[in-house]
């Protein structure tokens, strides 16, 4: 089937002039007549940069969270106050208190900012799913990925706690939305704590359809190791993509190998940015 995706973002590190910049993610996906929202940004950004776009929330027909940390799930409270009533899909574990350690004294809450019940309250109906989700016969979310690849690592520093024990965080939350065109996969990643190549394998899998187009979104590079970097170079020319869009979790670092490598494949994915595939 023809079809056109209309990728915007939202909220992201970096801005577009005009736009306000914060660290987090939030995507509008526009594809075969829906609008769905991959994540909310950290607090008020999506909202509003979405007004300053012309963008009226209120038309938006799903919210996916693509993990609990609050850089992606800290917009959600504005994002409902307009939108009301609202199928939020997410992995269960977006529940889990959730910590970064910065230092060896403290860990930093970095989960859901917010209690269920007060997301509830505004509307969001929770739709909490370990496996995919089809959203359309075209659309659905990755459901939890798995970690195949030898490089990609989750990192230490992130953790949960789980029974008064801070434990590493494995990450199972970690999703991605996954569009299957005519011209290919189209991957919204949020931070790919799971790896990006991980990510992108799996939706080839999931979907049978090998040709990878575009993956636009948080690639989670930004403390990776050169050796997992030159790794993932290797791996994303073997898939063969055609848009590499990277936001959020990237890293100058890797954004710059990516840049010097991909060439024309490669674009920086900011606040602002707005476009159609293919
Ligand atoms: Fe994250
Ligand atoms: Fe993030």
């Amino acid at each position: 089937m023809k079809m056109e995706v209309r990728i915007t973002t939202l909220s992201e590190n970096t801005a577009n002039y005009g736009f306000l910049g914060e660290w987090g993610l939030s995507i509008l996906v526009e594809a075969e007549g829906l609008k769905i929202l991959v994540d909310t940004g950290l607090s008020f950004s999506a909202v509003h940069n979405a007004q300053k776009m012309g963008i009226d929330l209120s038309t938006i027909d799903r919210i996916m969270l693509s993990h609990g940390h609050a850089d992606h799930t800290g917009g959600l409270r504005e994002v409902l106050k307009i939108t009301g009533e609202m199928e939020v899909i997410a992995h269960p574990d977006i529940w889990t208190a959730k910590y970064v350690r910065r230092n060896q004294e403290t860990a930093q809450y970095i989960g859901v900012p917010f209690p269920r019940e007060e997301l509830e309250s505004l509307g969001a109906r929770f739709n909490l799913a370990r496996e995919p989700v089809r959203i359309t016969d075209n659309i659905m979310t990755s459901g939890e990925i798995p970690m195949v690849t030898v490089y990609e690592q989750l990192e230490n520093n992130l953790l949960i706690m789980k029974d008064s024990v801070f434990q590493q965080d494995p990450l199972a939350d970690d999703l991605a939305l996954i569009i299957n065109t005519d011209f290919g996969l189209v991957v919204i990643l949020g931070c790919a704590h799971r790896g990006i190549v991980n990510t992108l394998r799996h939706a080839q899998k999931l979907t049978g359809q090998e040709l990878v187009y575009a993956a636009i979104g948080g690639t989670h590079l930004f403390r990776a190791s050169d050796e997992r970097i030159e790794q993932t170079i290797v791996d994303l020319k073997d898939i063969g993509i055609q848009k590499l869009g990277v936001s959020h979790c990237t890293g100058f670092r890797a954004s710059a190998r990516l840049a010097q490598e991909f060439e024309d494949v490669f674009f920086l994915n900011n606040a602002g940015t707005s476009f159609m595939l293919p």
